[in-house]
């Protein structure tokens, strides 16, 4: 199995439009150790002629033309994107799937809840229903993927709940956790049943408890949730007044944090993946870039390949 980095930073990508932060104005000068990321997202193929998008990013459009493998290749009209699995219903995950609207047919994969977002938002009716054919996700039921035209992809999915939020313009001021349930944030398990090779898709998260702790433990790979290096990192730098954890994001750093989370979990591959603009970890050149190595960790980077 193949997996593509499409994007690996957080929703408003790097260097952000409004963002004149530290870390976006080295990524805008050109710094070498401040590389340019778009949003989240990834591509997963067993054959390398089906892959699957995890998350759909605004960025997709460039993120295809910078990829190769998600090209047009055998007719007029053609695309090898053969699915899409939707993680949340935030922006920088599904606000892509309108640049995926010129009837071209794929499956598009996802929780009730998710689902019922979109369905709730007429603009996404562009995704024409005869030809994007909308399939719910279970919690903890894998499945079996499928492309438009019946194939199996090779891969099964399971989704899982993870804590998190509900995406920020379905957010209820007055309700309990903002109105969240299980089903708006899930982590995704990708196994390939041919060779029993798996993976564990996590862009947001905003805690460990014991039970998602145990289903990663020994895990042969994790993309798992890098918005923050601090919780408080955005309202220290003044770039807006919420923490990660009230984002729906675990940080990096700090005692309830990802790298203190994942110390005893033996998982053999650790790669960050959905970086905010502001996390000193972007940069190739920062203190913060060196611990999370010392702990066993990478940071994704656009067009970064895994083999599995
Ligand atoms: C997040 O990951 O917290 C969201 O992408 C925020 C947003 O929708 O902008
Ligand atoms: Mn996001
Ligand atoms: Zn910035």
């Amino acid at each position: 199995m193949r997996i593509i980095i499409l994007g690996s930073a957080a929703g408003g990508g790097f260097p952000q439009w409004n963002c004149l932060c530290p870390n976006c104005a080295r990524a805008r000068a050109g710094d070498p150790a401040a590389l340019p990321r778009t949003q989240s997202s990834a591509a997963v193929s067993t054959d390398g002629r089906q892959w699957f998008l995890l998350n759909c990013s605004p960025d997709i459009r460039w993120q295809v033309e910078q990829t190769p493998d998600m090209q047009p290749r055998r007719a007029v009209r053609d695309s090898p994107i053969a699915g899409v699995i939707l993680t949340n219903a935030d922006v920088d995950h599904v606000a892509g799937l309108l640049s995926l609207r010129e009837s071209q047919p794929f499956i598009l994969y996802a929780t009730g809840r998710v689902l019922a977002a979109l369905a709730d938002n007429p603009i996404f009716a562009v995704l024409r229903a005869d030809l994007v054919q909308r399939r719910s996700l279970s919690l903890d039921d894998p499945i079996a993927l499928q492309g438009p035209t019946g194939a199996a992809g090779g891969l099964t999915i399971e989704a899982f709940a993870v804590p998190g939020k509900v995406a920020l313009y379905l957010e209820d001021p007055a309700a309990m956790a903002f109105g969240s349930v299980a089903e708006d944030t899930v982590g995704l398990k990708l196994s390939e049943p041919e060779t029993g090779r798996s993976f564990f898709y996590l862009p947001g998260c905003a805690a460990m408890p014991p039970a998602l702790a145990e289903r990663l433990r020994d895990a042969e790979l994790v993309l798992f949730d890098g918005t923050t290096w601090r919780d408080d990192e955005m309202p220290a730098s003044g770039a807006g007044a919420k923490t990660a954890g009230r984002m729906g994001h675990m940080c990096m750093s700090d005692a309830g944090g990802s790298l203190a989370a994942f110390a005893s979990l033996n998982v053999r591959r650790k790669i960050y993946v959905h970086l905010n603009n502001t996390n000193p970890a972007l940069l190739a050149d920062s203190t913060e870039r060196a611990a999370l190595e010392a702990h066993g960790w990478q940071v994704a980077t656009d067009g970064m390949e895994i083999e599995l």
